[in-house]
């Protein structure tokens, strides 16, 4: 579900605004500022010189040279923001649909009557497809890194679209919208939830899911997993799931993915908080423990209505583990679902390619509203970084840094997951503080830190506690508080790391409560939006930070922003800081994913702000390096102690030649998820919740659906928005992005 650019306060479960720390933006100062040697420029030239087939020697001269084809990236003509309700791709490209929600997985499931009817949801797509990877097959369907034309496609099911309660595209009726929820409509919800790995082959320059394929599984919210890591076996994760504290049921709101370099799947839980509950006197009834602050530090306070309501249907035991009250008379929660919240939160790891191995939660990476895990560059004989951000209002920017040095023969291992028990169960988890000198530290979370082991609001019994509760641990040490990192993505030309930064309502020059923040130099912008006869306040279209690490393992890197989203007619000084035309503008940019194939920066925007004018989209960029530009001053008039002066750090101005749009989605949707082949040929990306703007009371008329994407554009039955990934092409065969 879309994270819409809400009010302060109002209930977003996609946006939680628990962070009432009273850390500062940043506070301290360092005196070294990084070297800012020019590494290797990842926008060198934007004409690149496409792989060529080997000619042979014989009569081959100088002509023959200048005859090779010549690539120019961004050559496409930018595509125009739009309302229509339809995907708009460059002339010259084709976008098809693959993959939609309620597509059957396996031979015997049923054709998606797309009515409400269907019910088998563990056996198609399910909702709300996001960050998806691809994991290449060869011909004899083995794992394959060079394979073109036949490959999984792991896609993560975030959420469903619903208004109160019910998931209600999926009901005949819509479903109920009061408690108790029916068994028969969670069960259904419940299963649109989790991931899809669906096979998808090239036939006679076709693309297609393959259904039934022996690699096709879903993995929903009653998939058992494991803890791994150092939460694994902790009293913390104590349930009555698994008294050992080993295992767990499932993931949940699964928004960006990674890929790992020994070729697993990460997914990031990001929402999880919203569907749990627990009772109005749960606080006493803990004795007001430090759990209760925990609970409150992720988004649940007592008495809180979760998001569906599951814990209603019923008193089995798959419905009871959403009420997180304490109701059993066990002194470590073995009895009841007291903990079981402490069991999401986390980057999880599969193997796609092999259903008998293990999922595990990789509690080491730390537990928050997780994204997108990207790798640093690998070092051979160096600890791998793995960068990650907190989505929600104020929160926090992480790496992992794992105890391991990379083996490059682990880019080939025989076991996938136990290469990832090597590099993600042993590590250390660090934060970032952020100066106004356009420098920073990562800050180790641990337990022998002072700053963490003697923190007041909240007492760490051990390292699994510092993990489980890293929230808590980054507010201990003063992290900076951020607009809401989404995904980040690692530039393969440098190594440098680009978070977007979606939004943030919170963000006001005379801060008003615990739960807003002033502008600082990482986050500089507080202003106001028109949007219809409304506006809205704070930094409101988000912008992309970069950072420059100065080894994977390092306490020090440099960091600028390299965009500011905004309208191209906001004001040049205050709010459009990038310059940003009309080919160029965006909103709360969101996914964000570096092409292996041709180093493209491809940006995706999950909007509520510019809607009135355009449709979510994507964007190809050519970006350059942190400090390739220069530094500017934001004053902020305020009623008691005078102007709030800002400085901040901006990257080089975009070009039509490094920025430009290249897609805009159906009406409603946000646009998430992307993934290529190899050569760069074939990208798929994913299309989340068209039509989300759809009251449930107008179920019954078609006419007044916010979108009747992809029923409108061909695929399948039905005129209900459907979820879909995908397939874009260039008509001569190119890459994507030239
Ligand atoms: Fe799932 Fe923060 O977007
Ligand atoms: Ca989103
Ligand atoms: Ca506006
Ligand atoms: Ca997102």
């Amino acid at each position: 579900m879309a994270k819409k650019f809400d009010a302060p306060g109002a209930i977003d479960f996609n946006n939680d605004d628990s962070n009432t720390s009273a850390n500062p933006t940043f506070e301290s100062i360092f005196n070294a500022r990084m070297s800012r040697r020019n590494m290797l420029r990842g926008s060198a030239g934007l004409a690149v010189t496409a792989a060529i087939p080997s000619f042979g020697l014989a009569g081959c001269g100088s002509d023959d040279v200048s005859a090779a084809p010549v690539e120019r990236l961004l050559g496409f003509a930018a595509v125009a923001k739009s309302l229509a309700d339809r995907v708009i791709v460059p002339v010259g490209y084709s976008a098809t649909v693959l993959y939609a929600l309620g597509d059957p997985l396996f031979a015997t499931t049923t054709a998606f009557k797309n009515d409400g009817t269907d019910a088998d949801f563990e056996n198609r797509a399910g909702d709300h497809h996001d960050g998806m990877e691809w994991l290449g097959l060869s011909s004899a369907g083995t794992p394959s890194a060079s394979a073109n034309d036949r490959g999984l496609l792991a896609i993560n099911h975030e959420a469903t679209t619903d208004e109160t309660r019910s998931s209600f595209f999926v009901h005949a009726d819509g479903g109920t919208t009061t408690l108790p929820r029916p068994a028969s409509e969670t069960d259904k919800e419940v299963a649109l939830h989790g991931l899809s790995i669906v096979e998808t082959r090239l036939v006679s320059d076709k693309w297609a899911y393959v259904q039934g394929s022996s690699f096709n599984r879903r993995i929903t919210p009653l998939t058992e997993i494991e803890i791994s890591g150092p939460a694994r076996g902790n009293a913390l994760l104590v349930t009555k799931f698994s008294t050992s504290a080993t295992k767990t049921r499932g993931t949940l709101n699964n928004c960006g993915t990674g890929k790992t370099p020994w070729g697993t799947v990460l997914t990031g839980e990001e929402n999880w908080f919203g569907y749990f509950t627990r009772n109005s006197s749960d606080n006493a009834a803990r004795g007001n423990d430090k759990s209760v602050v925990s609970l409150n530090r992720y988004g649940r306070a007592q008495g809180a209505a979760s998001r569906h309501g599951w814990e209603s249907a019923g008193s089995e035991d798959r419905f009871m583990r959403w009420n997180n009250s304490k109701i059993g008379s066990s002194a470590d929660g073995s009895d009841d679902y007291r903990n079981e919240m402490n069991g999401m939160g986390y980057v999880v790891e599969l193997d796609a390619y092999d259903k008998s191995k293990a999922i595990k939660k990789r509690t080491g990476l730390g537990r928050f509203a997780h994204e997108s895990a990207a790798f640093s560059k690998l070092v051979v004989g160096q600890p791998l970084a793995v960068y990650m951000g907190d989505d929600s209002r104020n929160e926090y920017i992480y790496k992992f840094v794992s105890n391991a040095n990379w083996d490059a023969a682990d880019a080939s291992p025989t076991d996938r997951i136990a290469t990832g028990d090597k590099y993600l169960d042993a590590g250390r988890i660090y934060v970032a503080k952020f100066a106004a000198d356009g420098s920073g530290q990562w800050i180790e979370l641990s337990i022998s830190n002072p700053t963490v082991s003697g923190y007041a609001a909240y007492k760490f019994a051990d390292q699994a506690d510092v993990v489980v509760n890293a929230r808590l641990a980054a507010d201990a040490v003063g992290a900076t508080r951020m607009d809401r990192p989404e995904w980040n993505g690692v530039n393969p030309a440098n190594g440098e790391v680009y978070f977007t930064l979606t939004n943030n309502s919170n963000r006001r020059a005379e801060p008003s409560g615990s739960s807003q923040s002033a502008p600082d130099a990482p986050n500089p912008r507080a202003y106001t939006d028109t949007k219809g006869t409304a506006s809205q306040s704070g930094n409101v279209n988000g912008h992309i930070l970069r950072i420059k690490d100065v080894s994977n393992a390092g306490s020090a890197f440099s960091w600028d922003v390299y965009l500011f989203g905004a309208e191209s007619s906001a004001a040049a000084g205050t709010v459009n800081l990038s310059s940003l035309t009309s080919d160029q503008d965006f909103s709360s940019p969101d996914g964000l994913v570096f092409s292996p194939a041709t180093g493209i920066c491809w940006i995706q925007t999950d909007d509520g702000a510019y809607t009135d004018v355009t449709n979510c989209m994507m964007l190809a960029a050519v970006p350059g390096r942190v400090s390739d530009g220069g530094t500017r001053t934001l004053t902020y008039p305020r009623a008691t102690g005078g102007d709030l002066v800002v400085t901040t750090r901006v990257g080089a101005l975009p070009t039509a030649d490094t920025l430009k749009r290249f897609l805009v989605g159906p009406a409603g949707c946000e646009i998430t998820g992307l993934c290529e082949t190899p050569d760069g040929k074939t990208m798929f990306i994913n299309i989340q919740h068209p039509g989300e703007g759809t009251s449930q009371a107008n179920l019954a008329d078609v006419s007044k659906y916010q979108s009747q994407w992809p029923s409108n554009a061909g695929y399948g039955a039905g005129k209900r928005p459907r979820s879909a990934t995908i397939v874009i092409r260039k008509d001569d065969g190119g890459r994507i992005g030239s």
